[in-house]
This record gives C-alpha cells, structure tokens and sequence, in this order.
C-alpha cells in the first residue's frame, strides 16, 4: 500500500517542485514504485517531468472533476522513470468548480483508493497556498513533507502551515501528520542559515531531515531539459543530496513499521 506524501508549503519559490520531482526519481533509482501528482495550475512538476503541459488530452482537473478517471489522465515521465498525473492552467478552474460537489475536500482521495496498491510511494506537489487543492492534496496524504529555505521569515509561514495540518487532521484525516521538514537551497557559511536551523530543531526535532538540499545550479537548470537532476548530472550535488534524502525517507518509514505495533 502506497505512503501518500504531499510536498507542502504556501510560501512560494521554496523548492516544493524540485523536492517532488528529485525525490521522486530518487525513489525509483532505489527500486520503489511512485506516482507523482501535480496539483498545482502552474504546471512546473509536469514540464519538469518532460511532459508537455499545453498538449495534454487528460489532466489531474478532469480527474478532480469526474471528466475521466486516474489511469486515463495519467503519463510516463521517461527520464525520471514514474507515473505523473500532470497539471496544467485548467486546474485553477478546479477551487471553483469543487465548491459544487459533495465532499469536495476528499476528491482526491477517492481517486486514489484503488490504485493507492499498485505504488511504494505517491507525491503530491501543491500549490503555493493554502488552498482547495492544497486542502485535497492533505486529506489525501498520510504525511506532509514541508520544504522550506533556512530565512527569517520561513518560520513565520511554518506556523500558519503546521496549524492549517492540525486542522485538518482533526477534521478530515485523523491519519495525517508531519512527515519531515526538508532544508533547502542551504548555504552553512550563512550565519542565518545556522540560527534558523538550530530553531527548526529545536521546534521539530526528529521530524527535520538530518539530509539537507544544497543550492546547487544543476537543480534549477535540469527541469527545462524535463529531467531530474540524476538524470542530468547524476554527479551533481544535488542529484546526491536528493538520493540521501531518499535513503533518510526510506530508513525512517522501516524504523516507523518496527514501532508500530503488529495487528
Ligand atoms: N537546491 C536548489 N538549488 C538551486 N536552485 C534551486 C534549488 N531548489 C530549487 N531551485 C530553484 O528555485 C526556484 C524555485 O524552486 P521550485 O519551483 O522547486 O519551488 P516551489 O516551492 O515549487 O515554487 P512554487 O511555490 O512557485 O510552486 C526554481 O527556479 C528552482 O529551479
Ligand atoms: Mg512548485
């Protein structure tokens, strides 16, 4: 059964996509099944997926509004090696479109329930807000993985977002929690950077990944080939840093099943 996973955070230009996509290459070079949805209008972690947001016949809209089903709208992304239910502008019509329906919030889930077994993992980027989509992609989620750049003002946003989580969780998805917090973008000779991270642990604990995702050029220039980094530069510290966080992602699930207690 699949671990559900929505890459979260309202602040913008956090490195939401690039986790998403990365870790998500990362997880099938470690033989793990994935499907990566888009659930953001912009579309980024479909280009970044080498599929073509303006040539798409069925998108994760249709699948949020009844227009198909999941395996219809669904695509191979070839150099990350996953199955990508992609995103384009149509989306944004959805926050409106969904006020319609019955139990809107839970969409996506309803989607994902019978293919939830045919995957090791499933990511869900979101958009940058905190919004209908977003509200789906956590009700969907059995965790969220929040990146986030080591700044002043990140934590400030982290508030808002952890209590829009416990929310939600006492609403709607008794199962959710925090999966990890990932720094990215990191730069240790900022002395903010360091400052920052010694609250994140402080505040977090163990739910901050010990993994953390240099700036690093090869990330930002890789998605306007389609690809993942490990595709493009597999040497590149990027590409490296995201298979560590694979590795972290994955010891952590083990160390989580030998905790909990047998049925
Ligand atoms: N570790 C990194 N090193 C260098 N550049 C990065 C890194 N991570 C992300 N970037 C670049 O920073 C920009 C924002 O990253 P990304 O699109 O992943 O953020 P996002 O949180 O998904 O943004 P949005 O909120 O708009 O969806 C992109 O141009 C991306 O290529
Ligand atoms: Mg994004």
């Amino acid at each position: 059964m699949a671990k559900v996973f929505a890459i979260a955070n309202q602040k913008g230009g956090v490195g939401k996509t690039t986790t998403c996509v990365n870790l998500a290459a990362s997880l099938v070079a470690t033989k793990r099944r994935v499907l990566l949805i888009d659930l953001d209008p912009q579309g980024n972690a479909t280009m970044g997926s080498g599929v073509d947001k303006h040539a798409l016949e069925n998108s994760i809209y249709d699948v949020l509004t009844g227009e198909c089903n999941l395996v219809e709208a669904m695509q191979f992304s070839e150099h990350g090696g996953y199955q990508l239910l992609p995103a384009n502008r149509d989306l944004t019509a959805a926050e409106v479109d969904l006020l319609e329906v019955k139990m809107k919030e839970s969409r996506l889930r309803n989607a994902l329930a019978p293919i939830r077994e045919n995957y090791d993992y499933i990511l869900i980027d979101c958009p940058p807000a905190l919004s209908m989509l977003t509200v789906n992609a956590l009700v969907a989620s059995d965790g969220v993985i929040i990146p986030m750049q080591c700044e002043y003002y990140a934590l400030e946003g982290l508030s808002d977002l952890v209590n829009s989580i416990q929310r939600i969780a006492k609403l709607l998805n008794p199962e959710l929690r925090i999966e990890g917090l990932l720094r990215t973008m990191y730069d240790p000779r900022m002395s903010l950077t360091n400052d920052v991270s010694a609250q994140l642990k402080e505040h977090f604990g163990d739910k901050l990944y010990q993994t953390v995702i240099p700036r690093n050029v090869r990330l930002a220039e890789a998605p306007s080939f389609g690809m993942p980094a490990l595709s493009y530069d597999k040497q590149s510290r990027g590409a490296i840093a995201y298979l560590a966080l694979a590795g972290e992602l994955v010891r952590r699930q083990r160390a989580n099943a030998r905790k909990a207690p047998a049925l």
